[in-house]
């Protein structure tokens, strides 16, 4: 009898290789899974476990822990839209567990296939609306807008407890976004200045130099604002712009980001959105389309403790560098205008990736005899004291959901309000400036807001 079945649907998919099979392997590896672990990997095609491992490590960048994998996984073949072939499946699944098995069914499919598939796991008894031993795992998107967001959600009710629904958001299993309540929480010096007086911007940056990688179909319906901003810059921004939660279970957390989300504006004259230099010509992507793959605006926390204070958002593709990170900017000190030096402001950076860390940006005197000053960085760097060693944000999320921890998953209510945002900046949507690098959206940022990204 196994302690832990996680199944698969869409186990040959990109997701499946480039993240869940690495972080599985490597989290078995570390003893950090059952030694009685079972993945089902479900698939179309005719394949032994051998030749579907083969396969997959194949198709990966990164080769895959063979060795490890073979241990715990097993290939089923089945066609996951015909609900005749969960019969198999479920007398599979029976045949390995008992009372105490907690079974993850996780959902690496395109959203179309999530109301078939969700109708058939619920209806051939494969899990039981309810038993909170049986969880279900969907990875975005869920939905374009709203009202698809709503219909998928709706859908979900129908089939399973709310408590049993996994929303991935990868980006809250990044070291440092689990970070930032601690930085700004269990440090005096931060929680006492964390608000309107002290604050002058925040800057939430994702960029990155990769195109679209191939995923036409999904990439040219959805474009930055819906595939990045709606999911993890918003995430972000609710947990910078957040109240002090009442306790730091999941539910608590939630409500004060929920708070956030319902208090958050757009500013429209500071949208700017571009399409890469090439984007049109990338394979199943229609001539004519103008899919925005990079956005920038500045938005407002409309809170006591944000009121005034912008906060500039930005991600894009086939930019100079990959970077995520966050820039907390300071007010200036009533001091400095009488140095005559050029001082800077106070900065505090919480770096995501790939160097994840924290920074704080100081002024100081340059050693020695003159009496110039100097920018320095107080500098943490997490990727650097774990070299080879890094946990991966899914090793983190798969642990939790076995441990159904659930803070760093999405309720509801937040992605509703987060698709209300979005729709309301889709209002504005205009044809996307074409650039060929950043250096160009940097200007014009710096025209348009007198703001310096990075
Ligand atoms: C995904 C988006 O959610 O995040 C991709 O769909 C994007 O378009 C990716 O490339 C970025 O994630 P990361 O972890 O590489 O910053």
């Amino acid at each position: 009898m196994k302690d832990l079945i996680i199944v698969i649907f869409g186990s040959t998919g990109d997701l499946t290789f480039r993240k869940l099979l690495p972080a599985i392997a490597r989290l078995f590896k570390k003893n950090q899974l059952p030694v009685e672990t079972q993945v089902i990997a479900l698939g179309r095609k005719i394949y032994s476990t051998e030749q579907y491992l083969e396969s997959m490590n194949n198709l990966a960048s990164m080769k895959l822990d063979i060795k490890t994998l073979a241990k715990i996984v097993t290939y089923h073949q089945m066609e996951i839209t015909d609900i005749n072939q969960y019969r198999k499946l479920l007398d599979l699944v029976n045949s390995e567990k008992n009372d105490q098995t907690r079974e993850l069914y996780y959902l690496a499919i395109g959203p179309e296939l999530f109301p078939d598939v969700s109708n058939h796991i619920n209806v051939s008894g494969l899990v039981t609306i309810g038993n909170l031993n049986q969880s279900i795992i969907f990875e975005k998107p869920f939905g374009h807008d709203l009202f698809s967001a709503k219909a998928i959600n709706e859908m979900l009710w129908n089939y399973f407890d709310e408590k049993q629904i996994y929303r991935i958001d990868h980006y809250l299993g990044k070291e440092m976004i689990q970070n930032i309540m601690m930085v700004r929480f269990a440090n005096r010096i931060f929680e006492e200045i964390w608000h309107n007086r002290t604050i002058k911007s925040v800057k939430i940056i994702s960029k990155e130099t990769e195109g679209i990688l191939g995923r036409a179909g999904y990439y040219d319906q959805s474009g930055a604002l819906r595939d990045m901003i709606q999911s993890h810059l918003l995430q972000i921004l609710s947990l910078i712009a957040m109240e002090v939660p009442l306790t730091y279970f999941s539910d608590d957390v939630k409500d004060e980001k929920v708070k956030v989300m319902s208090h958050l504006h757009f500013d429209h004259d500071s949208l700017i959105l571009g399409q890469y230099d090439g984007y049109l010509n990338e394979k199943n992507i229609p001539n004519d389309s103008t899919t925005e793959t990079f956005v920038f605006f500045k938005a407002y926390v409309n809170t006591p403790r944000f009121k005034g204070v912008p906060f500039y958002l930005m991600s894009g593709k086939k930019l100079d560098i990959k970077e995520s990170l966050i820039i907390i900017e300071f007010e200036e000190t009533s001091e400095q205008r009488k140095w005559e030096l050029p001082l800077s402001t106070n900065k505090l950076y919480i770096k995501i990736d790939p160097k994840d860390g924290v920074g704080l940006v100081l002024n100081s005197k340059v050693p020695g005899l003159t009496d110039n000053v100097e920018q320095v960085e107080l500098e943490y760097c997490i990727a650097c004291n774990a070299v080879g060693n890094k946990t991966e944000a899914y090793e983190k999320l798969i642990i939790d959901m076995i441990g159904q921890h659930r803070t760093l998953f999405t309720r509801w209510d937040e992605i509703e309000l987060s698709w209300h945002f979005i729709d309301h900046i889709k209002k504005y949507q205009k044809p996307p400036i074409i650039y060929k690098d950043y250096a160009e959206l940097k200007s014009m940022i710096k025209e348009l807001t007198n703001e310096e990204m990075k």
